[in-house]
């Protein structure tokens, strides 16, 4: 997308009247063999998520510590939670989806990867029930909230993940925030049309227009009684990032790697990915080694 088509975008949200609703996902669960591929590829290295993957991976980072056990709620095919298990080998994680092709996917995933410290498991983020009290040292989301079927089951997500969470444990979740202007989603769904399979693309207009506000995030987050950030991109919250303070001492090796990670992009996911970074830092989020 260039400059000239973000201001449009970021204009026409400023001023418009209209207010499109929220729409539920289709398939809250996504189970369809087709609709998990077309993900899973979209997610890989080199498809067209891999931009954001790698801004999500760098603030991830920051949350976590050596030693620590961390849940991904919705982890889906693990494409996220890969790359951020493989920048820390020296954390646990377990992933957690509803989808059981999802995490048939993730297990192949990260076994060929290699992965020895990844572990899943069949459960919903409303329901963390099999964990106790205060007994994980992070837990992380990303885009995945917008599956939920409304801001009641949000706040249950978040209100269990505060429940399992250590005092003092990392947070960092990540989603897709609710545009007002059904030409703004239209424009956000559609700008990698070219680049993707029709089904990721319909999905992708799905999960824009399933989006939960800035305000539901702020509501939700109240759950873990005033200590993480709610922050979005500038002016216009496509992206919303809700988070815990930084837990990680600066680390040169995580930097070298992210740092390698971002010049194995190609030339137009790395202008994406600066557009991203650009947007977080003008909203309040500063992207350490990448920034
Ligand atoms: C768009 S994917 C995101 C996957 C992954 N976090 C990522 O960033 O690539 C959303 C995932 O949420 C899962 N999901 C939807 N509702 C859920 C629930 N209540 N509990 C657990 N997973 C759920 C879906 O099956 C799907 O795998």
């Amino acid at each position: 997308m260039t400059s000239l088509q973000i201001l449009k975008v970021l204009v026409r949200e400023l001023i418009t009247s209209e207010r499109a609703i929220r729409i539920p996902e289709p398939d809250l669960v996504m189970d369809r063999a087709e609709q998990v591929e077309a993900y899973t590829t979209a997610g890989a290295e080199g498809g067209t998520m891999a931009p954001v993957y790698l801004f999500h991976t760098t603030q991830i980072s920051q949350v976590l510590r050596p030693g620590d056990t961390v849940v991904d709620l919705a982890c889906g095919s693990a494409n996220q939670l890969a790359q951020v298990a493989r920048l820390n080998p020296d954390v646990h994680f377990l992933g957690i989806d509803l989808s059981p092709t999802m995490l048939a996917r993730a297990r192949q995933l990260t076994t060929e990867k290699s992965l020895a410290n990844c572990e899943f498991r069949l459960a919903s983020i409303t329901d963390l029930g099999f964990l106790e009290n205060r007994s994980v040292d992070a837990v992380i989301s990303t885009l995945a909230f917008h599956h939920l079927p409304d801001a009641a089951s949000l706040q249950a997500s978040f209100r269990e993940a505060g429940r399992v969470l250590k005092p003092d444990g990392g947070v960092y979740f990540a989603d897709l925030g609710h545009l007002r202007a059904e030409k703004s989603i239209e424009y956000f769904g559609r700008q990698y049309a070219d680049r993707q399979p029709e089904i990721f693309t319909v999905d992708y207009l799905n999960s824009l227009r399933a989006a939960f506000s800035l305000h539901d995030f702020k509501l939700a987050a109240q759950a873990f009684g005033g200590q993480l950030a709610v922050m979005s991109t500038f002016l216009v919250p496509y992206m919303i990032v809700v988070k815990s303070a930084a837990r990680r001492p600066p680390d040169e090796r995580l930097a070298r790697a992210l740092r390698a990670l971002r010049q194995s992009l190609p030339d137009h996911h790395r202008s994406d990915l600066k557009d991203l970074i650009l947007f977080f830092r003008a909203g309040g989020l500063a992207t350490p080694y990448l920034g």
